[in-house]
């Protein structure tokens, strides 16, 4: 195994620049070089094309990360994990640079079908099952983007000015969370942070390292370097992907004694550390499921994490029913129409999407499709629209299927509204003032504002970027073949009712601090359209007989979760903590604890949540460390953030917890 010592000064600064856009160096076979490849959704590997430019290699397109964190199912993320892992070692891909887990703090942020929630614990927990997936079959992660890059729009030059305490709470969280899977690898940012650029957050590589236990490399976004000499220093380990300038520049500040030797064998141990840790992984890389295989998994994710917002009984569709179909997504153009773009786009392994056809085979009955628009237009035939008013106005059931897409949710830039384009909502209101029997199904990687046309419908299905298959997995949902068991994992809410993100030239100020997402809205008591952690199902679920037992330092919560239909079904209940009476700000409610369950119709099952004492502290600017006050707390089982159905209360003393009678 090779050390530091086996390398001169010159080749260790090599060896913090990478080679080309995807690689590392390798010394002439020296050294084994690490492959990388995009990204969270499938891989992107590329290869040169005969004009000399380069193609993208076709994959499997995975559900976006905003729909496998609808799913708020574990195994699901480590399932993604697990199938991309298969994909890199068919490509010999050794690091995947993945997954990101910024917080949604901004609905408009153009990368957030990239990333899992507004949550903190549910964007760490979920990016750590990811992680364990992709590590346990020899594939390194590069968990991203550290830190605070919540919005595209200047994402270079931005600073993103957050106090301590909420970049505690808030924006390291799901990093620390996600680093309990011992990530192989960490890439930073493009934007400030408090003014310094994201690849020289010497204080966060620190909290990273010695106080979050990642002991692996730290990697630069790509191009997010402005000073190689000082992101080293900082504790930047490889600037990708290489660049000649950067790296003449850093062996002249080495040769002009601005970095000392030891700094930079700080940085080269490390990268050794990581191409060793990457070669001893290679040992567990072992191809268990066939891509048919993987593509189901797709499929399944995708149906676990689509959420019913809306539904007047309208779904399942009856066997027989006679349907109008509209929208081009579903049928033509769906990689561009159901996905989002950037460096996480895939190339489809197999583009078939056909809704209409999947439809009918389903159904049984006819189905009269016309695409009738395409995004922002109306179809190029005005009679292709006045066919699908007809057809909506002559069938049991009018599907309208909307979308966003990759020239809207991309890297690069944001959302400039969360509503629909012009066409598609007056598509919904033409279709919808024909046929009551209206249901909307959403192909989008965020929250959409469905104000202007929620009430016309009778029944909105959120399928997400579904990848793959997803044409399929709607028809399943819409005919009740599936049951609809997904949850929001951040809040839709109507553009005109966001809180103000102070954005100003340059400069954003995390001036809600804590307040983000649900935390906002419950603690202004503001209503929104669908919240956090809601989603309907085919079944119906009651909850009850909530117990509390505490272990000195943990708490187990249980409760029944009933299902009151005649369905099986799956549902998603929440654990929310509110101090009654804080020392300090604390946000009214916050998620500590979830579970999934299958419940069969007309049984019950009893669910426990553990949670520990952290559950109830906050981070203490005071003392520089978590805290948790003495004091009552509830603690409530909630369906959704807003639909909260067991409370009871707890009693903290000395650091330990006791069940307080009411
Ligand atoms: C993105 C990263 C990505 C990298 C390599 C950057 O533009 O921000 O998320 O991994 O490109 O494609």
């Amino acid at each position: 195994m090779k050390t530091v010592k086996d390398f001169t000064a010159e080749e260790k600064l090599r060896l913090l620049c990478g080679v080309g856009s995807w690689y590392t160096e390798d010394f002439g076979g020296k050294l084994p070089r690490i492959r990388m490849s995009d990204g969270p959704v499938g891989l992107r590997t590329t290869q040169p094309n005969a004009h000399g430019g380069q193609d993208t290699i076709p994959a499997i397109a995975y559900p976006c990360v905003q729909v496998l964190a609808n799913t708020w199912d574990n195994a699901c993320a480590r399932k993604a994990g697990e199938c991309l892992a298969e994909d890199c070692i068919e490509r010999d891909v050794d690091l995947l640079l993945a997954p990101g887990v910024n917080i949604k703090r901004s609905p408009y942020c153009g990368r957030n079908f990239e990333y899992f929630s507004e949550d903190p614990l549910l964007a760490g927990t979920l990016a750590r099952e990811y992680i364990a997936g992709l590590q346990g079959k020899g594939i390194g992660a590069c968990l991203k983007h550290f830190l605070a890059n919540n919005l595209e729009y200047d994402r270079f030059h931005q600073s993103s000015e957050i106090d301590e305490r909420t970049l505690r709470e808030i924006y390291y969280k799901p990093f620390e969370i996600a680093c309990e899977a011992k990530p192989v690898s960490i890439m930073c940012s493009y934007n400030r942070v408090n003014g310094v650029y994201a690849s020289e957050n010497k204080k966060g590589f620190r909290v990273l390292r010695d106080e979050f236990g990642f002991d692996g490399a730290i990697i630069s976004d790509w191009d997010a370097v402005r000073d190689r000499t000082a992101a080293a220093r900082a504790g930047l380990d490889l600037e990708m992907p290489f660049c000649q300038k950067s790296y003449e520049k850093f062996v002249a500040d080495y040769r002009a004694g601005k970095i000392t030797e030891e700094e930079i064998d700080q940085c080269a141990e490390r990268m050794l550390a990581l191409v060793n840790r990457l070669q001893d992984m290679k040992k567990k890389r072992k191809i268990a499921m066939t891509v048919e295989e993987r593509r189901e998994a797709g499929k399944h994710i995708a149906a676990e994490g689509a959420v019913l917002l809306k539904n007047n009984g309208v779904l399942p569709l009856k066997k027989g029913a006679k349907i109008s179909l509209c929208g081009s997504c579903v049928r033509y153009g769906n990689r561009d129409f159901a996905a989002g773009g950037g460096s996480s786009q895939v190339n489809w392994l197999d583009p078939v999407f056909d809704l209409p056809a999947q439809l009918g085979k389903r159904t049984g009955g006819k189905v009269l499709f016309e695409a009738a628009f395409r995004f922002d237009n109306i179809d190029s035939y005005r009679q292709n629209t006045v066919a699908a008013v007809r057809n909506a106005a002559l069938s049991d059931v009018n599907v309208v299927c909307v979308c966003t897409g990759t020239g809207v949710e991309k890297e690069g830039s944001d959302r400039a509204t969360l509503r629909l384009p012009v066409v598609q909502e007056r598509i919904i209101a033409e279709t919808s003032a024909q046929n009551p029997n209206t249901v909307v199904v959403i192909f989008a990687g965020a929250p959409v504002d469905t104000s202007a046309w929620e009430n016309r419908v009778a029944a909105i299905l959120y399928a997400g970027f579904t990848g793959m298959g997803g044409d399929e997995v709607v028809a399943k949902l819409l005919t009740g073949e599936l049951n609809p068991c997904g949850k929001l994992s951040e809040t839709f809410q109507t553009e005109n009712a966001l809180p103000d993100f102070h954005f100003v030239s340059g400069v954003t100020r995390y001036r809600e601090g804590l307040d983000v997402g649900y935390r906002y809205y419950s603690s202004n008591r503001l209503p929104v359209l669908y919240p956090f952690g809601f989603g309907l199902s085919y079944s119906s679920f009651e909850y009850s007989a909530l117990q509390l037992k505490t272990k000195g330092h943990s708490l187990e919560a249980s409760y029944e979760i009933e299902n009151t239909s005649a369905r099986d079904g799956k549902e998603i209940s929440q654990i929310y903590v509110r101090p009654c009476a804080p020392f300090v700000y604390r946000p009214d409610r916050e998620l500590k604890g979830y579970s999934k369950n299958g419940v069969a119709a007309g049984k019950k099952v009893r669910v426990t949540v553990e949670l520990d004492v952290s559950a109830f502290a906050y981070w203490s600017t005071a003392t520089d460390g978590l805290q948790a006050d003495d004091g009552l707390y509830e603690i409530a089982v909630g369906a959704s953030s807003e639909d909260l159905r067991l409370r009871a209360f707890l009693e903290l003393k000395d650091g330990k917890l006791s069940i307080a009678d009411r």
